[in-house]
């Protein structure tokens, strides 16, 4: 038999309680009652509900931090509110904090047990889901890590022995011989190529670079990332200007992962910005956080690519001519930023120029 649902009733009424638990008795369920909300959200860790039913109008705690704090707990747990005064304003606000349905009192048993057994497929469905996605990922970091690593040394030693073949014979080749050959120069490099940036995607593993966070100067982070991407953009007359304010605090990281996620964002602004155009990175504090912003006047970015910019392998659609773009940056150094607990967020109009802001949690002192 399928494990039992486990069913969480939160309610002060007693009443109320021994209706709900009497009606659903008769299904596959396990069942737990709580007279108010600070009992009720004791039980969560231990008893780990798949549904929860909640008065709204309790004393103590009210019905909506029980179903707030539910819902901190795990979103995926289906709330349904039990309420005697269901008004639409209630219905909304219980709507927002995540709330799957409504159960006005008086109830029949019928609709308590539709309700319920509706519930219980939804939740089915959502962890469902959750676990495909989970392994959906999982598989495509495996297959990438393995195909990657394979392939990356053979590949490798076939371009290397392609270029000294295709010298050693320049003379002796016809000039279609030499035109194949370096068709095959060409798709072998993409080959390569490909893996490097597969390699790329994997090769910032989140779970390791917490483990050697330390106090790091926002200023230095910023100083080498400049560093990095200012070839190409001397190459375009580019000029990156910091300002940064003086004396900011430092943050707890790990320095190579974050000049990197900075790096990727101001080799967009590089790539993306016109000749002689001016890139700006600024980073000021409040007493929490560290803001930068770095500015480009560049091309812009199409409102139809914004929302999905920071996904791997989404190149949008204003890609520079002759510029490679794999579409991994962003994802790479959103990844990062979060691994940081912090945020990245960009706003952008097309023609005109895009700013990405990075936010991270200062040290407190
Ligand atoms: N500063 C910018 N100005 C305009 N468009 C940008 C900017 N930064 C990012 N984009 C858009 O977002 C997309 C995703 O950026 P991302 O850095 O992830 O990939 P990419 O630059 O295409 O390739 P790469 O993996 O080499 O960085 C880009 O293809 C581009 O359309
Ligand atoms: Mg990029």
């Amino acid at each position: 038999m399928a494990e039992k649902a486990r069913i969480l009733i939160i309610d002060d009424e007693e009443i109320v309680r021994d209706s709900c638990t009497q009606i659903l008795a008769k299904g596959n369920y396990e069942i737990l009652t709580a007279s108010n909300g600070k009992d009720g959200l004791a039980l969560l860790e231990e008893f780990q509900p798949d549904l929860a039913l909640v008065d709204l109008k309790m004393p103590g705690i009210s019905g909506f931090e029980v179903l707030e704090q539910i819902h901190a707990y795990d979103p995926t747990i289906v709330a349904i509110v039990i309420t005697g005064f269901a008004t639409v304003a209630s219905a909304v606000e219980a709507m927002k904090k995540g709330t799957y349905d409504f159960l006005p009192k008086p109830f029949t048993p019928d609709e308590l047990r539709m309700l319920v057994r509706r519930g219980l497929e939804r939740r089915k469905l959502v962890l469902e889901t959750i676990r495909l996605r989970k392994e959906k990922e999982l598989l495509r970091e495996h297959f990438a890590a393995i195909v990657s690593h394979e392939l990356k040394s053979p590949l490798g030693a076939v371009q290397q022995n392609l270029f000294v073949l295709a010298d050693d014979l320049a003379e002796k080749m016809t000039e279609e011989q030499k035109e194949k050959v370096s068709r095959l120069q060409g798709r072998i490099g993409d080959l390569v190529e490909l893996i490097n940036t597969w390699l790329r995607v994997i090769s910032v593993d989140i779970s390791k670079i917490r483990d050697d966070f330390k106090p790091l100067s926002i200023e230095t982070v910023i100083t080498k990332a400049v560093e990095n991407v200012e070839p190409q953009a001397i190459r375009k007359d580019n000029e990156i200007k910091p300002k940064l304010s003086a004396s900011l605090p430092k943050v707890s990281g790990n320095e190579g992962t974050l000049v990197e996620a900075i790096v990727n964002i101001l080799n967009n602004a590089v790539k993306y910005s016109r000749i002689g155009e001016k890139i700006e990175i600024e980073a000021e504090s409040d007493h929490s956080h560290i803001s930068m912003h770095i500015t480009d006047s560049g091309v812009g970015i199409a409102a139809e690519d914004l929302p999905h910019i920071f996904e791997d392998f989404y190149s949008g659609k204003t890609r520079p001519k002759g510029e490679r773009s794999s579409g991994v940056g962003l994802g790479i150094s959103k990844r990062i930023i979060e691994a940081h607990d912090g945020k990245i967020s960009v706003k952008s109009k097309l023609g005109e120029g895009s700013s990405f802001t990075i936010r991270l949690p200062v040290i407190k002192t």
